[in-house]
């Protein structure tokens, strides 16, 4: 589903540079749960973005599934995003002036999936994560954890293949966490989407099947369980 090769980042240019990635080669197969772990600034956020397509690399392969992603246009890659991945972020990134219920719809709009068909999807997401009594609240009349379900909703809205989670628990306390750890792997396990998870957190990375570890923008152990 997921294979990257040799993959470099460098941010920042001369004796300023940083190399955030350093020849980088993994494999996801499809409907796998995966933790990526590693200290702050090893490198895991610019891993998620450039697999995701939200960040350009410099070198190296990155296919998700058939799709060359090394080769691909931006506009294609913002197509393969919308079309088959599903981003949560630990800041929840949704937008304040919309309802629970247009922020999750707001995948499919963009689409062009008409307002009506978007609206029924967009419930049934939410229902999904059980917050269809809330669709109308705004994100500012929701609590953090009510926040990340919704930015979850919004994120399996178009029925992804690989959701991309970085530290999606990391601004929740345990109990709102623990929410939002067995809504991702219901997802996997569930409906067979391959997840692909950044955290801190032992809790978090020792649901998933798999721990990637990274050290700087190396990847220092691919396996089992390890600590975070
Ligand atoms: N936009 C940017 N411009 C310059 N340097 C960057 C940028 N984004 C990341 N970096 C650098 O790249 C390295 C990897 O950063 P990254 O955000 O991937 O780390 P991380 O493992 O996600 O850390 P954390 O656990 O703190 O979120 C760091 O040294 C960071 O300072
Ligand atoms: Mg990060």
């Amino acid at each position: 589903m997921i294979r990257v090769k040799g993959l470099t980042k460098s941010f920042g240019q001369g004796g300023a540079q940083t190399r955030a990635l350093k020849e980088v080669s993994l494999d996801i197969g499809r409907g796998e749960s995966v933790a990526i772990v590693g200290p702050s600034g090893c490198g895991k956020s610019t891993l998620l973005n450039v697999l995701a397509g939200i960040e350009p690399m410099d070198e190296g392969e990155v296919w998700i599934g058939e799709a060359a992603l090394h080769e691909m246009s931006d506009k294609d890659v913002s197509r393969l995003r919308l079309e088959r991945m599903g981003f949560v972020f630990q800041s929840y990134h949704l937008v304040p002036v919309l309802s629970a219920l247009d922020n999750v719809a707001l995948p499919l709009i963009a689409r062009g999936i008409r307002q009506s068909e978007a609206n029924k999807r967009a419930m049934e997401s939410l229902r999904r994560v059980g917050l269809s009594e809330y669709a109308k609240r705004h994100p500012a009349e929701l609590s953090g954890g009510q926040n990340q379900r919704v930015a979850i909703a919004r994120a399996i809205v178009g029925k992804p293949d690989i959701l991309w989670a970085d530290e999606p628990t990391g601004a929740l306390d345990s109990e709102a966490a623990e929410q939002i750890v067995g809504l991702l792997d219901m997802l996997n396990k569930h409906d067979g989407t391959t997840v692909v998870t950044v955290t801190h957190d032992s809790g978090v990375a020792s649901q998933a099947g798999r721990i990637i570890r990274l050290h700087n923008g190396r990847v220092v152990h691919d396996g089992g369980m390890v600590r975070c």
